[in-house]
């Protein structure tokens, strides 16, 4: 084996999804905390950067260099080397979020206790289903009154369609929270007020047959416990760490990030329970992270904020051995060998250059315009190419128009290039090609991003006007299908992708379903393949 196995082993690496403001910012500040990588939580990120206005893409450039920063973090606890993904969410929900999940082994689910499973969970959701990677949740908030905990539970196994397995439980909500009993240990940890963010709190493990729990909680709280413990033990799903793996049954952790309690339990537990660095599906077969030479993909392009050069740079996960700064790798889709340059590795808010690196470690390498979205690049003693990265359906569409139709060339150049980076995706009509382009991104924010852009890198001014398809389907057996023939409905537009695959847009899911009824050999996908 060689000898770089333990350091592939220690890693974990996991993307944290939730609904803004459930408490992810909050959550991976405390992890951090706990790895003793920063001092203080609460700098993580600007909270500005977080929440700014949708049009003021000036400012998101601006704050483009923290973004950067902010989307791989890095620590040590525990003897494990840690990588959280963050997924990008609020006003710059886009594509990205969605691929940041490709580079994951796991995902933490964090779950308002007050709000319950909200739609952007539910998207990033689909996506971790589709990759079958395991996920972990924890219901946040527990300080502030929650719905009810079985309620939660319901209803995350109803609208996310995975069991669930509570490890600890949780007494009371608000101003009655209690603590947590562990349903391994049967002991209650006792809620203390933190203070919001010193390490420093007074909890206490009592046993739950310990007379003293009575003092701590209120009168009734504790036959509730005992009834509720009852109940979970009859009628939850059982511990079962190979569906856990499969990502079939999702272990569920209670507490409240901003106060503390609970956190480190979960960082724990997770760590235990989650894995290392997964095998991935290559071209030759299944890649082992651990007895295969280097190799990574892209899986997510950021453009730089010089825009003299137009730099960008490239973000890799490793998926197998070692990396090392000093050797030439192979871009494989480029088929050229290449060293990969200034690759830099991010820990904490710092971003440093590195000489080496592991599977399951992102790095961020300096890019002139060669990587797309899904490339491998390899040892060039072994190459391969790993299986692309789908593309996600856009939610929202815009026809595009260029105001000063004599700078077509460049207007093609920009656009297309800004949809190679995957910002964007577009499409053409049907019969009549590039002369109407079509616009479809997953966030709206990314349209003002397309326009300012156009015009600042590339000159071009371009008018937006929106459509109002809301859905879109690639065609999974084109083969088969003879599209002239094809009965839709009368809100169905059929376009093309840049390849010439057929794709079909809806207004609303009851004209996808009605289309799918009238054509009984039609197979759609949410999912594109690149
Ligand atoms: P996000 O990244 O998922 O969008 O959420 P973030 O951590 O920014 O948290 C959103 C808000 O919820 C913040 O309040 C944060 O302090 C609060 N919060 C997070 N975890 C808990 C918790 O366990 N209990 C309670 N009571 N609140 C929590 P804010 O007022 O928007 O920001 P701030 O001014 O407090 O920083």
């Amino acid at each position: 084996m060689a000898d770089y196995t333990k350091e592939i082993e220690k890693r974990r690496t996991f993307a944290i999804i939730s609904h803004p403001d459930a408490g992810k910012t909050t959550l991976t500040e405390k992890f951090l905390l706990y790895g003793g990588a920063i001092n203080l939580a609460g700098s993580v990120k600007g909270k500005a950067t977080a929440r700014h206005a949708v049009s003021d893409w000036m400012e998101i450039e601006k704050e483009r260099g923290i973004s950067v920063t902010s989307s791989v973090l890095q620590f040590n606890y525990d003897g494990y080397c840690i990588n959280i993904l963050d997924t990008p969410g609020h006003q710059d929900f886009s594509e990205d979020t969605y691929r940041t999940l490709m580079a994951a082994d796991s995902a933490v689910m964090v779950i308002d206790g007050s709000k319950g499973v909200e739609a952007q969970t539910r998207k990033l959701f689909k996506v971790c289903v589709m990759r079958h990677i395991p996920i972990f949740t924890f219901i946040n908030k527990m300080d502030r009154d929650a719905n009810d905990t079985f309620d939660l539970l319901d209803e995350i196994e109803k609208e996310l369609g995975i069991a669930t397995c509570p490890i600890n439980w949780p007494i009371g909500s608000g101003k009655s929270f209690k603590g947590v009993y562990d349903r391994d240990t049967k002991k209650v940890l006792t809620f203390s007020d933190t203070m919001k963010g010193t390490r420093e709190g007074t909890e206490e493990e009592v046993a739950v047959d310990d007379p003293h729990l009575s003092d701590i909680l209120d009168p009734g709280q504790k036959d509730q416990l005992l009834e509720e413990i009852e109940l979970l033990d009859g009628a939850s799903a059982e511990f079962d760490m190979e569906k856990v793996s499969r990502g079939e049954l999702s272990p569920v952790f209670f507490g409240s990030a901003l106060t503390n309690f609970g956190v480190e339990t979960f960082l724990r537990h997770f760590l235990q329970m989650t894995t290392s660095p997964l095998p991935r599906r290559a071209d030759m077969g299944i890649v082992d992270p651990m007895k295969e030479p280097f190799s990574a993909f892209v899986f997510k392009i950021q453009a730089n904020m010089n825009k003299a050069h137009r730099d960008r740079i490239a973000f890799m996960r490793i998926c197998s051995g070692k990396f090392e700064a000093s050797e030439e790798v192979c871009h494989v889709q480029g088929d050229r060998k290449m060293r990969l340059s200034q690759p830099q590795q991010m820990m904490a808010q710092d971003r440093h250059v590195v000489e080496e690196a592991y599977a399951g470690d992102i790095i961020g390498v300096f890019d002139p315009g060669i990587f797309s979205i899904g490339d491998t690049v390899c040892s060039p003693g072994k190459r391969f190419a790993f299986e692309g990265i789908p593309t996600f359906a856009p939610e929202h569409f815009a026809r595009v128009r260029q105001v000063d139709t004599m700078k077509r060339k460049q207007f093609i150049k920009g656009i297309n290039q800004i949809a190679q980076e995957g910002a964007i995706q577009i499409f053409q009509e049907f019969n009549t090609g590039m002369e109407e382009i079509i616009v479809g991104v997953v966030g709206v924010l990314q349209f003002d991003v397309l326009k300012y852009r156009l015009e600042n890198e590339y000159k071009v001014d371009i008018r937006l006007e929106t459509l109002p398809y809301e859905h879109i389907r690639w065609i999974e057996n084109k083969e088969e299908i003879d599209l002239a023939k094809l009965v839709g409905t009368s809100d169905m537009k059929k376009v093309r992708d840049l390849k010439g695959n057929p794709l079909l847009l809806f207004v609303n899911a009851w004209s996808v379903g009605m289309t799918l009824d009238r054509n009984e050999n039609l197979k759609l996908s949410e999912f594109g393949k690149n």
